[in-house]
């Protein structure tokens, strides 16, 4: 029987959100390559290393061992331990395991976090750039995002001050990413504090993804949740996927208030159950093993950085601010891209890809209309390649 229009349309939450706009111009160029393109790919937020060795051969012992069959929805108790060491060694925190939780990945974390605490109508601060997902698992809860704009001049810094502006009653959510995809800023320690001493007096919620927190160029990492006492109000949300170059095996976690880890279990016990018991071994082996492909990984991405960003400049109509951390530049090119005849970065690099064979992420998905997002976690040789690409094609259109 041919169904009927009442039967394929879908639940009204689900037209509060979009593709998620890097997966959909990873997809676009991963198409294009099978059709024999030569793509130069720079949406792509991934390591290019491999995963360490050390990790690797944790998986081949696991499944060797047979370690695969289901373990608790909420991770197992060995690398809840991991998790909880790790953050215990670099940031001073002492969390319990039932503050503890294993996801199917970062964003798998960030999705329950607010699942589990954003009703309708709640209010999330999010600054602006901001991570695509952060505003489509808002809206999908019900949540209303409040962005709070950051100025570019400034190298797209965000104050205590700046969010303090946007609080109201409704406030249930402040959302930080430092290191920032797509920004590259980082908010300054004493910043990340008087953050949480305005938050925690109003009783909001602060949740920090700390995806990119190895990746800093200069200075330490940092976690909010080592202010001693901030437990209560702070929300981790953490990933092995860029640290270790393992952005494939799934895994993530939270370190949060007892009873909000318990309602993300719930709700995991539902729906994913366990992540994969083979990449938790793996991912026990690379909390817990040598810590040194880290340090490198950041000393590649560096060498990257000091290339793309002078090398960006040199793009007429472009401008840049450096990065001080994750593995993004994030080039103003609206003055480029008008110059071409063209209005936004979606058409910008719409045509970029279909005419000069490199993907990037419009601005648009980030909240700002006049960037693109550039991933440098690419090797030296694809980026002059797409560097070289670019600069021709604003050449010959400007
Ligand atoms: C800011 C930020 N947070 C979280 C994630 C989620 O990482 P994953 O789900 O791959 O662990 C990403 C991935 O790109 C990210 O850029």
């Amino acid at each position: 029987m041919t169904p009927t229009l009442k039967q394929v349309i879908t639940a009204d939450r689900i037209s509060s959100i979009s593709v998620s706009s890097t997966m959909k111009v990873m997809a676009d160029a991963d198409k294009l390559r099978r059709e024999g393109v030569d793509v130069v790919d720079f949406s792509a937020g991934e390591p290019d290393f491999p995963t360490p060795d050390n990790i690797k051969q944790a998986a081949i012992r696991a499944i060797e061992g047979n370690f695969t069959k289901y373990t608790p929805a909420g991770g197992t108790a060995e690398l809840k331990q991991a998790v909880i060491e790790r953050h215990k060694i670099e940031f001073g925190t002492d969390y319990k395991a039932s503050e503890c939780i294993i996801t199917v990945g970062g964003k798998h974390v960030l999705f329950n976090y607010t699942q589990a605490l954003v009703n309708p109508g709640d209010e999330v601060i999010i600054p602006v750039p901001y991570w695509v997902t952060y505003k489509d698992i808002v809206n999908y809860a019900g949540g209303k995002c409040v962005f709070v704009e950051t100025d570019e001049k400034e190298g797209f810094l965000l104050t205590a001050a700046m969010v303090e502006r946007a609080i109201t009653p409704r406030t249930r959510v402040i959302i930080i990413n430092s290191p920032s995809n797509p920004s590259g800023a980082v908010l300054a320690d004493a910043e990340f504090e008087k953050l949480y001493h305005i938050a925690a007096k109003l009783g909001i919620f602060l949740l920090t993804d700390e995806c990119y927190s190895h990746f800093l160029y200069s200075g330490s990492p940092y976690s909010v949740a080592s202010i001693p006492g901030s437990k209560s109000t702070v929300l981790v949300a953490g990933t092995v996927s860029k640290t270790y170059a393992m952005t494939g095996w799934r895994i993530g976690y939270g370190l949060a208030p007892e009873p909000i880890i318990g309602a993300i279990n719930k709700l995991q016990s539902h729906s994913t159950s366990n992540p994969t018991s083979i990449a938790q071994k793996a991912a026990v082996e690379a909390l817990r093993g040598p810590q040194d492909s880290v340090p490198q990984m950041l000393a590649e991405y560096r060498k990257r950085r000091d290339f793309v960003v002078p090398r960006l400049r040199q793009i007429p109509g472009v401008t840049c601010s450096m990065p001080a951390g994750a593995f993004y530049a994030y080039p103003n090119a609206r003055a480029a891209f008008e110059r071409c005849g063209m209005k936004t970065p979606l058409e910008f690099a719409d045509r970029l890809l279909k005419e000069a064979s490199v993907a990037v992420v419009p601005g648009e998905a980030f909240g700002t209309d006049d960037h693109v997002r550039i991933s440098y976690a690419t090797s030296m040789k694809e980026l002059e390649r797409g560097l070289d690409r670019i600069h021709k094609f604003v050449e010959k259109l400007g």
